[in-house]
């Protein structure tokens, strides 16, 4: 039997999901741009993204694929009958994988820092040599490549055994674990000092600091976070059993991933003013800023490994939704079976890895590509270009392909959607999302200001 054709239980459909959402982005990109950009009035912008566009094409991608049973590489074709719409799956595995190539980077740096809070090497008590212990790691060539291998590999030996076993067997673990961390640091965390000062960072609402680049970035995070528009949950909502509401799952999923980004937010800010440390953006809070706080507070030896597992936690789920993407366009479009699918892509993802990872090494830090280096390319590729054409191409394939009444009938009917509900959210997909994603798209191409 081909295993991969197993549907989800209607809890590991959920699960599946919600370990998509929750990731790299909880722990370092949600917090931080929170905190400096409006605190509440920045929650309120992100979760208007999620709702009047990340979800509604997430929607899109629901109905596609769970309607056909089919993974991207089959269903967006079978719906329109047109061939040319398999531009959408295949540029849908290409950002995916670009996306790999930088974000398994990154996986690789908390492995290896989590290795190096178990050997000591990460004591140190000031920034000039939290500063030094970044960037050794991030520029020894063995070590970036070595460490950045190991996550994909071990994902990908998972996911060999079949799209959905292997991602109930990857959320299983992961997410327990991950609330389980969290909760224990968190107990930690609120009784610090600097507990206060941490809440009023993440929450004291200043509407002032809402701009226009402000709302792109919120709207880049919100797609980001619940992995819409590059088609890595289609994969999974062809395998979505009947009768769950894509309506229920999706709002299910934003507010777990919410709460454990405003958890994630909880852990670290106090630490970060406890300590006195800057609450900057990006991944130097977490490498740079952590251990110094860590290396000063009592257990910090115990808890210091135990956060960096934390981060590896949350990653796994996230790498999965975005590897599978490929793995399973290969077994579809391919006669290579299962777990050779699974071997080529893993051997492509590991060689574009090296690149990107190698870019903050000796070895390629001179190679750039438009005035930034392979690793900031490859992010502004996917989340600024990629990201917007992917939205509008979903909406325009609803738009003129999808027969809205029989979209609707077949969610009401055999995916038990609120009726009220969906109404709202097909106007909304038909009408506002399009405008934004318009805006959005000349934004980026700098014809508005
Ligand atoms: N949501 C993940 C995070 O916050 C990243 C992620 C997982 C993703 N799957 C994706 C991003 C698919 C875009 C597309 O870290």
């Amino acid at each position: 039997m081909d295993k991969s054709k197993l549907s989800f239980s209607g809890l590991g459909a959920i699960l599946a999901i919600i370990s998509s959402a929750v990731g790299l982005g909880n722990i370092w990109k949600f917090p931080t741009m929170t905190g400096q950009n409006g605190g509440f009035g920045f929650i309120l912008v992100y979760v208007i993204s999620c709702v009047f566009v990340a979800i509604p094409v997430l929607l899109v991608e629901f109905y596609v694929s769970n309607k056909t049973k089919k993974i991207p590489a089959e269903s967006f074709v079978e719906i329109s009958g047109k061939k040319y719409w398999q531009i959408l799956p295949v540029l849908g595995v290409l950002a995916c994988t670009l996306v790999v190539a930088f974000y398994s980077d990154v996986i690789g740096w908390v492995l290896s820092y989590f290795v190096n809070s178990m050997t000591g090497s990460l004591n140190v008590d000031n920034i000039e040599a939290a500063g030094n212990v970044f960037v050794n790691t991030i520029s020894n060539p063995v070590g970036v490549v070595i460490y950045q291998i190991i996550p994909v590999v071990a994902v990908a030996t998972i996911l060999s055994v079949g799209a959905v076993k292997g991602v109930e067997k990857i959320v299983k673990i992961s997410l327990p674990l991950l609330l389980g961390i969290l909760i224990l640091l968190l107990i930690k965390s609120l009784t610090m000092s600097g507990a206060g000062e941490a809440i009023a960072f993440l929450f004291k609402p200043d509407f002032s600091k809402i701009t226009g680049k402000l709302l792109l970035d919120a709207l880049g995070l919100s797609f980001f976070k619940l992995s819409s528009g590059f088609l890595a949950l289609a994969t999974y909502f062809a395998f979505f059993p009947k009768g769950v509401s894509p309506l229920n799952a999706l709002s299910k999923m934003l507010v777990a991933d919410l709460i454990i980004s405003v958890l994630a937010g909880l852990v670290i800010f106090p630490i970060v003013f406890t300590y006195g440390l800057e609450p900057s953006a990006g991944p130097s809070l977490i490498f740079m800023t952590l251990p110094i706080a860590f290396s000063q507070m009592p257990f910090g030896s115990v808890l210091m490994p135990v956060f960096f597992l934390l981060i590896l936690a949350a990653s796994f789920g996230a790498l999965a939704s975005l590897t599978e993407t490929g793995n399973s366009y290969l077994e579809k479009t391919t006669k290579l079976g299962r777990k050779k699918s699974v071997l080529v892509n893993t051997s492509v993802l590991v060689v574009l890895g090296v690149f990107a990872s190698l870019s903050t090494t000796p070895v390629l830090d001179g190679v750039t590509i438009c005035g930034k280096n392979i690793f900031d390319a490859l992010d502004y590729l996917t989340s600024n270009i990629m990201l917007p054409i992917m939205g509008l191409l979903l909406i325009t394939f609803f738009l003129k392909e999808v027969n809205k009444e029989e979209a609707k009938k077949y969610m009401v009917n055999q995916c038990n959607a609120n009726e009220k509900m969906l109404n709202i959210l097909i106007m909304i997909l038909t009408y506002i999302t399009p405008l934004i994603m318009v805006l959005i798209a000349l934004a980026q191409l700098g014809l508005l200001k």
